[in-house]
């Protein structure tokens, strides 16, 4: 960023383009000036300031509209509107449309100079946002790259390595070798489900998600992540029931991602519970909500957990017990959920079971 801040005043009285210029005089400012608002939209576009006074009564385009133009272009150029005639209501107006403050008429160089001073201040504070959000972005991207190029591949080669070593050896190994040999499989399998994990939860993105709506049923949805788990299920002798009441609203969703989100949560309901037992999808309309409750009757969470379990990246003390166990899937559904406007919540008691409900808009129309 230049190191010289850039300040335009617009208005339609020479006196005052003169005599902000010359309290800002000395100040290691650049000053531009325009005498009425369509020059003084021009010169947003040329000369890009950092901080704007525009006067609200001028002949021609007026002050507010200028303000509408100048958000349009770059919100985060500061505005601070001056009022002659000082109605409360037109600076009341300007602030709505965005205005950060207002100056008004006449003022002292002290109180031009102050608030010359806070809208700059408000400026860095800006800027400073946006490149921090970007540093973010950009760290997010690469992390996603290392993870991906450093980690992910030289562990495929190592996995594929494994298996190769499995089947020229198996016939020669001893029973401790072919144990330690399946126990290194797992190990590296599991690290490799992890890392996609991760990669997973850094690309979840809600703007795209959003991008691919289209209406979803979600009695099909469930269906379709039922099957996808059931191996899972049939594996651990857990029954997988689903309950549809009435006929249910459709919602704005992308399919993939929302069936994803599903997944997540029955899969967990299945892990933590005890081989034998059921877990139940109930999916009813609430009002203009579609509503999913998912229940099992496994470990539970106890109460100092539960409220840090969607919260994002925790593993709790059920997931210890478990060696498949990171943390991470819940953080993936709940922004997926988030992304589809919707929320989700958890009761649950230890040694009885646990039940999330997640809540979705419905479109209005019934299918
Ligand atoms: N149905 C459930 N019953 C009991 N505990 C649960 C249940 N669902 C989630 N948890 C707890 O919440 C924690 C977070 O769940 P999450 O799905 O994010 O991660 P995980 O299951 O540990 O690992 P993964 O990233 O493989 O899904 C779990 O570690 C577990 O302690
Ligand atoms: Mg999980």
């Amino acid at each position: 960023m230049s190191s010289r801040y850039k300040i335009l005043i617009i208005d339609d009285e020479e006196v005052v383009l003169d005599s902000c210029t010359q309290i800002l005089e000395g100040s290691n400012y650049e000053i531009a000036t325009a005498p009425e608002g369509t020059q003084g939209l021009h010169l947003v576009h040329e000369f890009q300031p950092d901080l704007m006074f525009v006067d609200l009564k001028m002949p021609g385009i007026s002050g507010i509209e200028v303000l509408q133009k100048v958000h349009e272009f770059d919100p985060t150029i500061v505005t601070v509107v001056i009022t002659g005639y000082a109605t409360v209501s037109s600076a009341v107006e300007a602030m709505k449309q965005g205005a950060y403050d207002f100056l008004p008429k006449p003022f002292t160089p002290d109180e031009f100079r102050l608030i010359t001073k806070r809208g700059l201040e408000r400026r860095r504070l800006t800027l400073e946002t946006i490149a921090l959000r970007r540093e973010k972005e950009i760290l997010r991207e690469n992390f996603a790259a290392i993870v991906s190029h450093e980690l992910k591949s030289p562990l495929g080669a190592l996995q594929q390595s494994l298996y190769l070593l499995e089947s020229e050896l198996l016939p020669n190994l001893t029973e401790s070798q072919k144990h330690l040999l399946e126990r290194m499989k797992i190990r590296v399998d599991d690290l490799i489900k992890l890392i996609i994990s991760w990669l997973r939860v850094l690309s979840v993105d809600i703007n795209k998600i959003r991008e691919s709506f289209v209406p979803i049923s979600i009695p099909e949805l469930i269906t379709k992540a039922t099957e996808s788990i059931d191996p899972h299920a049939v594996r651990k002798d857990i029954e997988v029931v689903t309950s549809i009441e009435g006929t249910i609203h459709q919602i704005e969703g992308d399919e993939g991602s929302f069936v994803e989100a599903l997944v997540n949560i029955v899969v967990n309901a299945i892990k933590y519970s005890y081989p034998g037992s059921k877990v139940l999808i109930k999916v009813k309309n609430d009002d203009t909500f579609v509503e999913i409750s998912i229940s099992d009757t496994g470990v539970g969470i106890s109460t100092q957990e539960l409220p840090r379990v969607l919260g994002g990246f925790y593993r709790g003390e059920s997931g210890q017990a478990i060696e498949d166990s990171h943390g991470l899937g819940l953080t993936i559904s709940c922004r997926i959920i988030e992304a589809h406007n919707g929320t989700i919540s958890v009761e649950s008691e230890i040694g009885r079971g646990t039940t999330f409900v997640i809540r979705i808009p419905a479109l209005a129309k019934k299918v």
